[in-house]
């Protein structure tokens, strides 16, 4: 197969400083379509900083992150918008506005983004909030919602575009075992129904063993190692395997 028709994203050298700090150093790594890798690494080692660079939230100081065909480090604010409408991001606070309902939460990216139909944009809404299992919540206020409804709620809305590429920060910090196993099968259900492919931070290894085709393992700001979970059981830097071992 030809492989950059099957590649989604694609960092290539990329490297990231603030002011001194110098946060990644020449990063490189691709995820395949419908591929769900998983990004393990220490607090601070750069994998929020990873995630804002795919989607251009960031932008590196050397390097290529390419998305589907595109160079998103080149583009314009305008192609760069119809990129990252394949894209959808759950961040680590599920950022929903606290003064909508979770109902308007979904509706307002789709009437400023879209020209759908009232109609339409109900659909959808019902649609993905039926994914998440929160149908029945639609008319509640983000403060009346648990953490693991919140995590959901996010995720609906990263959903509204039916995007190709989901970038997803630590989904279930700040949940219980049992809720954050609700989200992984979430995200398990959403890589095999709609081979939706996937980059998530995680420090959860249960999440990681389950949802992660492969592991990107960032150690002080390089990519230590990258493969399977069996693959890097055994790895050389003890750091990778006290990562992706068995908590
Ligand atoms: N916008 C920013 N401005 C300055 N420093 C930042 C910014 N974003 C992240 N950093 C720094 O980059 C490093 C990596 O951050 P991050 O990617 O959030 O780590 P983590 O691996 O825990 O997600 C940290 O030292 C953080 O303070
Ligand atoms: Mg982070």
């Amino acid at each position: 197969m030809n492989e950059t028709q099957d590649t989604a994203i694609a960092l290539d050298h990329v490297s990231k400083s603030f002011g001194k700090k110098q946060v990644l150093r020449d990063v490189s790594f691709s995820v395949a379509r419908g591929e769900a890798i998983c990004v393990l690494g220490r607090s601070g080692t750069g994998k929020s900083v990873t995630l804002k660079l795919m989607i251009a939230l960031l932008k590196p100081d050397a390097g290529r992150i390419s998305i589907d065909e595109d160079d998103i480090t080149q583009l314009e604010r305008k192609e760069l918008s119809r990129v990252r409408r394949k894209m959808g991001f759950l961040f680590q606070s599920a950022a929903l506005f606290d003064s909508l309902t979770l109902h308007d939460n979904l509706a307002l990216p789709l009437r400023r983004l879209t020209d759908k139909s009232k109609q339409e944009i109900e659909v959808i809404i019902d649609h993905v909030l039926g994914q998440v299992g929160l149908a029945d919540d639609k008319g509640k206020m983000p403060v009346e919602l648990s953490g693991g409804m919140q995590k959901r709620a996010g995720l609906a809305r990263a959903l509204v575009f039916e995007p190709q590429i989901l970038l997803i920060d630590e989904p279930s910090s700040g949940l219980d075992r049992i809720t954050a196993s609700e989200i992984d099968d979430l995200l398990l259900e959403q890589k095999t129904k709609h081979h939706t492919t996937m980059v998530i931070v995680t420090h959860d290894v249960h999440c990681a063993r389950r949802v992660g085709d492969r592991f990107a393992v960032l150690d002080q700001g390089r990519l230590a190692a990258l493969g399977t979970p069996q693959e890097l059981e055994h790895h050389e830097n003890e750091t990778v395997r006290m990562l992706v071992g068995e908590s």
